[in-house]
């Protein structure tokens, strides 16, 4: 299949049959030289599919069979263009209207063109329908995440539906045993490069607008890496001391395991585990970069006879596999693969986790959980039931001026441009 437009129907067709997700579909497409365009249409009409499906079905006759989902993301990704992107609008009809041939649905030639036609004759009635369409068309997003988001913040939740649906910056860390972060700003401005510092972690840098990691001055020699700033605050809230013995539980791609030794060197040991060994080659490759080292286990974590050798940690991090809504803005495709039931699945697996780790806690240990989730049933009613079950574990608590102070924990609600992912931390000491 040559045709980008139809490379794109195929992948966003894929993800709403439950295969694979953008990033696994997009490997495929590195080497192509239209990449950088198929992942920003990629990108794009997932994080609108809500809205675009709307303009869809008010253009449809009559709604298109289950067979023919390529063509109804063909339509998705044509609307995507011609809403969003400055392409010129013959190219963007000619391209899309190919498609239906890479797609082998020569017969949906004439139906993509008359949509996207009537789409640019009626686009403002349609603009105006939309304004008083349902609740997922108008925010662009699932109605049962927003509705969870509602009810976990009453008060934030437009705010943070609004931040979800924007492009996210380029954050970057700064390895402080390399470089001060203020001297990296300045060799950023000499490069004409525009960047702020972060605000919450003293090693992050927003850069003004995003760019080829291979660009970034000194990245190949370890001297900064891309990570978000809600992520960068594990190493401080871990209280890390020389000597002790520290396990990273879900680590790949390794961005906290690199963290936690860039920032305390004299440690005993640092145990990295990942279930999957695709990704826990991701941690190998990170650390060689950085020029860190590491225990690095493939292993299912729940299994503890399959990777722990007895001796308990002085600390553990727990960066659960959750539903990811604090990254959406990074992975627009979560709004079309998760489902309320997946979310009670990974509850269920956090919960299971964490009693599984607490046995690996030295007593007066401390176990740092965090998860990229906004949603308390992951994060603060999480932490509730498992302290309400374990008699030797007590809330630690975190004094910091970040975030919404919950009962168990702190939660960053996903930022807007300048700001953080969505990220919780709940801090716990086994007693
Ligand atoms: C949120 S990601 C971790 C991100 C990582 N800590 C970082 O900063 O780069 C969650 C990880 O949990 C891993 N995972 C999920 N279930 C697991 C299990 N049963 N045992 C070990 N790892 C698991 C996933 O493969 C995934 O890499």
């Amino acid at each position: 299949m040559k045709n980008l437009r139809a490379v794109a129907a195929s992948i966003i067709a894929s993800l709403l049959n439950g295969n694979g997700s953008l990033s696994s579909h997009l490997s495929h497409h590195k080497s192509s030289s239209d990449y950088s365009l198929l992942q920003e249409i990629c990108f794009g009409s997932c994080r609108w599919f809500h809205e675009l499906s709307f303009f869809t079905d008010a253009l449809l006759e009559k709604p298109l069979k289950q067979k023919d989902m390529e063509i109804r993301c063909l339509l998705i990704v044509g609307l995507y263009q011609l809403r969003q992107l400055s392409i010129p609008q013959h190219a963007v009809l000619n391209e899309t209207v190919a498609a239906t041939h890479d797609l082998n649905k020569p017969w949906a030639k004439a139906l993509v063109n008359a949509i996207l036609r009537n789409y640019l004759r009626q686009q403002e009635e349609l603009e105006q329908a939309l304004l008083q369409a349902a609740g997922s068309s108008r925010l662009s997003f699932p109605d049962w995440m927003s509705e969870q988001f509602a009810t976990a913040w009453p008060e934030q939740w437009q705010e943070l539906i609004r931040n979800s649906n924007q492009r996210p910056p380029m954050t970057l860390r700064v390895n402080r045993n390399k470089t001060r972060r203020d001297d990296y700003l300045v060799k950023l401005e000499q490069q004409g490069i525009s960047a702020s510092p972060g605000k919450l972690a003293e090693s992050s840098i927003y850069l003004g607008k995003p760019m080829a990691v291979m660009d970034i001055p000194q990245f190949s020699e370890g001297v900064v890496s891309v990570q978000d700033e809600a992520s960068q605050l594990v190493p401080a809230l871990l209280h890390l001391e020389p000597g002790l013995r520290v396990l990273d539980a879900c680590a790949a791609p390794g961005g906290k395991t690199c963290h936690i030794l860039e920032s305390e060197h004299l440690l005993t040991e640092l145990v990295a585990v990942d279930l999957v060994s695709e990704r826990t080659d991701r941690i190998h490759e990170n650390l060689e970069r950085l020029q860190l080292a590491a225990q690095i286990i493939t292993a299912d974590i729940l299994n503890l006879d399959s990777w722990w050798d007895g001796k308990p940690f002085d600390r553990v991090l727990l960066d659960a596999p959750c539903s990811a809504t604090g990254v959406i803005r990074r992975h627009p495709d979560i709004k079309l693969l998760r489902s309320a039931d997946e979310v009670k699945r990974l509850a269920s697996l956090q919960q299971a986790i964490l009693l599984t780790l607490w046995s690996c806690l030295q007593p007066n240990g401390l176990l740092l959980y965090t998860t990229c989730s906004v949603l308390p049933v992951e994060n603060d009613l999480q932490i509730q039931r498992f302290l309400e079950t374990t008699d030797n574990a007590k809330y630690e608590g975190i004094t910091a001026d970040w975030g919404v102070e919950c009962r168990y924990g702190r939660q960053l609600l996903t930022g807007a441009q300048d700001g953080p992912d969505g990220f919780f931390y709940s801090l716990l000491r086994k007693t």
